[in-house]
């Protein structure tokens, strides 16, 4: 379905056509004085020096071409040339008509869906997630949903932290506590047990321990490399006790993000392209793509028109180990060969857009991607306390993303128990469900690459730009028409009708922007674009609210009418948290 705004400059360029002058000046565009009108078209004043005339006489001939107009119901003229335009109720309602009877409302689907792998999440295993792991999370998921409304495929990839030096740290520290496990008897050849030897809480003492130890302790270093080097080498035992560290972190991660409606497509891992790295390395020296500098493999990825320096992409160290690099080039070359997206988007810490930037560069130099693939970063900024620093726990530490939630849902379960009535059980869902609005739209409102500080009083406020605001107007309008049902009112039979305040045309006109806003959400990556337009249209929706009888209406056709508009509205607004990843409860 075409969008509205390429509706009426179609109108418009006719108009411009009809009165002698070229229709390529007659581009609508949303008023920016919406207390004069609702669209203009600055086209008159742009045609003044091609057709050497004053931009009002240019204005005035257009103007009254549309006279008749069954789309403008308004178009004035006005010094020193701008059409001021406003749009007839019939051809509002008909297009919300249409929207309605649309799969998607009217976004129109590419017509090259695109295969993109969204790579995020990026949870390291055997380490908790922490605060720092929810944007990537969050952002990430609801990219996700957006290209996948938007009508291409999308995978979802979380590329798990599951080897190199961190699994042998968390090996050795495993090894020093509990010795006479059978995994480290390398002359061991029966089976391992099925139990793993640890649960998810020791794993998580584990490895902070581990890592705290082996950077005061050069002999504890060692072992932990030894420990890496085995496991990466295939020793029985090790690989065993690896994969019961990947099981427990994994169950847990999947409790944890599930939490938090984010899900992934792949549970893929740094470890899962191990095999691949011999043979890409002998592809990229061989290619002449590679050379040694100072013992250590690099490609150079610097090009002429740069003006910061970009240092070599480094492949292997000069021990022959690989890197966070290698595993990323690896894992790129595998993506391209088992599902040859036409896409790849990282969605990471902004800190690593250098990093970034080498590898991208690296995987077109030596020909892992096709010309024509895309290699997207969006980097993200970090969440920051109300002091302005990184944010920590109460005491200082690292807050851990559990923790966060689990406050989180404590207040919004105080707020919503506080001046209702609703038994303890439901509240307790409710504020659930209501919580991860509140982290999510605090986090998604904000444009992904800038930090944002993290307001807990101010996330799970009902009032303001916030997602427990959000939820509690589609929980107004559900209550609405579950009164209009009792009261024997037939929702899906209601029909739109003709707007009769202000409120309401406002309201309409609101709604049609909604495919406009997904295309540039998805092409333009952003979710906070789906923020500020369910903003928009909730505070267009109470407006209306407040100044319109609904169930009070004793015209049972305009009622009827009413009930409709409000329908479209929780459709669209639940479409819309839905690809933010969050859900409305019935009540709260
Ligand atoms: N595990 C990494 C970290 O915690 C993030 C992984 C990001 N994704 C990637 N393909 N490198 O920093």
């Amino acid at each position: 379905m075409k969008k509205m705004i390429d509706l009426l400059t179609q109108e418009m360029e006719a108009a411009f056509a009809a009165a002698g002058y070229d229709a390529c000046l007659g581009r609508v565009t949303l008023s920016n004085r919406p207390d004069l009108c609702e669209y203009q078209c600055n086209g008159a004043m742009a045609g003044a020096k091609q057709y050497k005339k004053a931009p009002i006489m240019i204005a005035n001939d257009v103007a009254a071409c549309l006279r008749d107009s069954k789309v403008f119901q308004e178009v004035n003229a006005v010094a020193p040339g701008f059409l001021n335009l406003k749009v007839t109720e019939s051809f509002l309602t008909d297009y919300l008509k249409g929207m309605e009877a649309e799969p998607k409302y009217g976004l129109e689907m590419p017509g090259h869906p695109k295969k993109i792998i969204i790579d995020y999440g990026g949870a390291n295993v055997a380490k908790p997630l922490h605060v720092g792991h929810i944007r990537s999370a969050v952002i990430g998921e609801s990219i996700k949903r957006i290209c996948r409304y938007a009508g291409h495929e999308v995978i979802g990839d979380v590329h798990l932290g599951d080897w190199g030096l961190q699994m042998g740290l968390v090996i050795t520290g495993l090894r020093e506590r509990n010795p006479e496990l059978v995994y480290f008897d390398e002359s061991y050849e029966g089976e391992y047990p099925k139990e793993a030897p640890f649960t998810i809480s020791e794993l998580e003492e584990i490895y902070p321990a581990a890592s705290a130890k082996s950077k005061t302790d050069p002999e504890y270093k060692a072992q932990a490399m030894e420990a890496t080097f085995k496991l990466q080498s295939g020793v029985r035992g090790y690989r065993a006790l690896w994969k019961h560290i990947l099981n427990v972190s994994v169950a847990d991660l999947k409790k944890n993000y599930g939490s938090l409606n984010v899900e992934f497509d792949l549970w893929k891992g740094e470890s899962d392209v191990h095999d691949r790295i011999p043979g890409m390395v002998e592809y990229m020296k061989d290619g002449g793509y590679a050379h040694e500098s100072e013992g250590a493999l690099v490609v150079d990825v610097k090009e002429d028109t740069d003006t910061k320096e970009i240092p070599p992409c480094m492949i292997l160290k000069s021990d022959g180990a690989a890197l966070y690099n290698t595993t990323d080039l690896a894992t790129i070359m595998e993506r391209m060969e088992l599902y040859a997206p036409d896409e790849m988007i990282y969605v990471v810490d902004k800190r690593q857009d250098l990093y970034f930037d080498q590898v991208f560069r690296c995987a077109r130099k030596t020909k892992l991607v096709k010309p024509e693939t895309g290699l997207k970063f969006v980097g993200f900024g970090t969440m920051n306390g109300k002091d302005g620093k990184p944010f920590k726990t109460r005491e200082g530490g690292v807050m851990r993303l559990e923790n966060l939630i689990r406050e989180t849902k404590e207040e919004m379960y105080r707020k919503i128990r506080e001046g209702r009535d609703m038994p303890e059980k439901e509240a307790a869902a409710v504020a659930e469900t209501v919580a991860v609005s509140a982290l999510k739209y605090g986090d998604l409102s904000n444009q992904a690459s800038k930090d944002y500080i993290f307001d807990i009083e101010r996330f799970t406020s009902f009032e303001g730009d916030t997602g427990p605001y959000i939820l509690y107007t589609i929980v107004r309008i559900k209550s609405i028409l579950g009164k209009y049902t009792e009261q024997g009112g037939k929702v899906e039979e209601a029909g739109l009708k003709e707007a009769e305040n202000l409120s309401e045309k406002a309201l309409m006109l609101q709604l049609t922007q909604f495919n406009a806003m997904m295309q540039t959400a998805s092409e333009e990556i952003a979710p906070h674009k789906v923020c500020a337009y369910i903003y928009d249209l909730a505070n267009a929706f109470n407006h209306f609210y407040h100044e319109t009888k609904i169930l009070a209406e004793e015209n049972v056709d305009r009622k009827a009418g009413l009930i409709a508009l409000l329908v479209l509205t929780r459709d669209v607004l639940e479409t819309c948290i839905d690809v933010l990843g969050f859900s409305a409860p019935e009540r709260m």
